[in-house]
């Protein structure tokens, strides 16, 4: 399966000037990588700025449109040919309450609105990994169509490796995506949780990224601070190479 990198550039940079900078860089830097795909998902504020990769969300609301004063629907997002969405990023379940069953609205809508949404998942440290990615999944995916999963990315994310510098080992995040695809068989089928991407995140460098890469059951990367250093993106994607 084609390899996926995604760069999460959260709330940064600070400036158009620095993000157009960098994206640049990434540009030209990935241009002539075959066998991959890279999605920028930089803040919102800058899509109209980027040109030549395809971009992500970070975020939508789960209603069309309406009275939601600060928040960005599907479609808007659709609108300005971006084609990806993170849903349910541990710093949105963290810092903005969202819950499974917010998250499940937020699919529903990324999906009817033709965008490929990217479905963060992950244990924190003292949880129980199996009965947390089981809930997430299950109560996550409620309701959604065998047609329409098959537009979804999955980002195995645990969550004391995000942002800590203590990545999770290769072989832990292999174990925990095929379970996490064998319950996905168990909602829909085999055929269909086999051709769905799903991606690790969690401290990716330039350094520990090939670990990751190497492994067939691995199909991405999810990458947050580091994705905005080009050099060492570009080198990422480089990996898959
Ligand atoms: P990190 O973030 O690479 O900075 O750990 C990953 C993420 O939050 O998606």
């Amino acid at each position: 399966m084609k390899k996926l990198i995604v760069a999460n550039w959260k709330m940064n940079p600070a400036t158009k000037r620095e993000a157009k900078r960098i994206f640049e860089l990434i540009k030209k830097g990935t241009a002539k990588i075959k066998n991959v795909d890279t999605i920028i998902c930089p803040p919102f504020v800058y899509f109209s700025v980027f040109e030549g990769l395809p971009l992500g969300g970070q975020n939508i609301f789960y209603k069309q449109e309406g009275a939601f004063t600060g928040e960005i629907s599907a479609s808007m997002l659709k609108d300005m040919k971006v084609e990806y969405v993170i849903v349910g990023h541990s710093e949105r379940r963290k810092y903005f309450a969202e819950t499974n069953e917010i998250i499940n609205k937020k699919l529903k809508l990324a999906l009817k609105e033709g965008l490929h949404p990217i479905f963060c998942l992950g244990e924190k440290e003292d949880e129980d990994k199996i009965l947390i990615l089981e809930k997430q999944i299950t109560e996550g995916l409620k309701g959604i169509s065998r047609q329409n999963i098959r537009d979804t990315v999955i980002a195995y994310e645990p969550v004391w490796a995000i942002g800590t510098g203590r990545n999770c080992p290769a072989l832990d995040a292999v174990s925990s995506i095929l379970f996490i695809r064998k319950t996905v068989a168990k909602l829909y089928n085999r055929g269909i949780a086999d051709n769905i991407k799903i991606l690790y995140g969690g401290s990716v460098s330039a350094d520990n990224a090939i670990q990751y890469l190497k492994e067939p059951e691995i199909n991405g990367l999810l990458v947050g601070g580091v994705s905005l250093n080009a050099e060492n993106f570009i080198k990422i994607v480089r990996s898959c190479g």
